[in-house]
């Protein structure tokens, strides 16, 4: 078994080109532009890491992990114009870089260019790949649209909140590790364990990313700081504010939601600390790491395969970008 790293270079050996025309620069650079800052490849390395539980590393493999892959970039080039997010890996977004129209395009190009890859699968494994990257690829867009609808919403429960980004985030990172399992030629009960372990990672991933979001450091995310509360998104952070905050905090909480005040990150961050919301982000994110880390257990390969896995799980507990 390959370590994260090692998996990673070989996927980078071959992913780190021009994916797109030289013609029609206009359309193309902008799409090349965002895969040359690379992220940090999870998904990808997600579908090594599944195909490697079970055989080698094959070149279907490649064609899954760089349609993920590509599929993940597209859903950022569109998720930062429906966020208004200036930052992304620490440089412009491509809409603030090439406009909203370019950054359009260069994203449906992506998901057309993530198609072709998925295309080169070889013929016994190319149906179930695409079953199961339709299936997920729609539920993203679920996903998606019920996190712009909650920012219209006052109100939003936890488990709304959950649902949410299970369908935006986590079936992603699910669908990778079980399209690896398929790949290596895996049964039906170690796929469905590996995707289980993926959803329940990716949960826990999200709440993470909301975390930092508020909390992080900018210089290490890459991201705006508090792009989450300036867009009103109903993370977990602020649905606990609401819930433990008393009828003086919600009602700063109205009051801060309702007006864009040049102090409103301040504001909420400081609401925020008051209710302990950061605190018990620790206590959420286990909940959901514990129930991933029984589906890798119950994935039914020797235990000293999958130390990648629950490596890789481990570390994204305590990511900072
Ligand atoms: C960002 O995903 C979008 C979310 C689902 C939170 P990543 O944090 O994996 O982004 P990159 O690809 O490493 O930049
Ligand atoms: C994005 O969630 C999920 C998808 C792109 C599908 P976020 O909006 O929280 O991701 P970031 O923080 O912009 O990376
Ligand atoms: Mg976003
Ligand atoms: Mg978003
Ligand atoms: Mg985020």
């Amino acid at each position: 078994m390959q370590s994260f790293t090692a998996l990673s270079a070989q996927f980078e050996a071959k992913f780190n080109k021009r994916h797109f025309p030289e013609h029609t620069p206009t359309l193309y650079d902008p799409a090349q532009y965002i895969l040359g800052i690379k992220g940090k490849r999870i998904r990808p390395i997600c579908v090594y890491l599944a195909n490697e539980l079970f055989a080698p590393v094959t070149d279907d493999a490649y064609y899954a992990a760089a349609s993920i892959e590509l599929f993940h970039n597209f859903s950022l080039i569109h998720d930062d114009i429906m966020d208004k997010a200036p930052l992304r890996r620490g440089l412009p977004t491509v809409h603030e870089k090439y406009g909203h129209n370019t950054a359009l395009l260069a994203g449906d190009v992506m998901f057309v260019t993530a198609y072709e890859n998925l295309g080169s699968i070889s013929a016994p494994y190319l149906p179930r790949s695409i079953e199961i990257f339709n299936k997920t690829a729609k539920e993203v867009c679920e996903g998606q649209q019920l996190d712009m609808d909650f920012e219209n919403m006052a109100h939003v429960s936890l488990d709304d909140y959950v649902k949410m980004i299970t369908l935006k985030t986590s079936v992603l990172v699910a669908a990778s590790l079980q399209m690896g399992a398929v790949l290596g030629g895996a049964g039906l009960g170690n796929q469905n364990h590996l995707y289980e372990f993926g959803k329940n990672l990716g949960i826990a991933f999200q709440i993470q990313d909301d975390f930092l979001d508020a909390f992080g450091d900018a210089q290490k995310t890459g991201k705006q700081q508090g792009g989450d509360i300036l867009a009103n998104k109903k993370t977990f952070l602020l649905i606990h504010a609401r819930e433990q905050g008393d009828a003086s905090i919600n009602a700063r909480l109205d009051e801060l939601l309702a007006n864009n005040a040049p102090d409103k990150v301040p504001q909420v961050l400081q609401i925020f600390k008051e209710v302990k919301a950061d605190e018990w982000c620790n206590a959420l994110k286990e909940k959901y790491y514990q129930i991933a880390l029984q589906h890798l257990d119950e994935v039914a390969v020797l235990s000293e395969r999958k130390t990648a896995l629950q490596q890789l799980a481990a570390d994204l507990m305590m990511r900072e970008k």
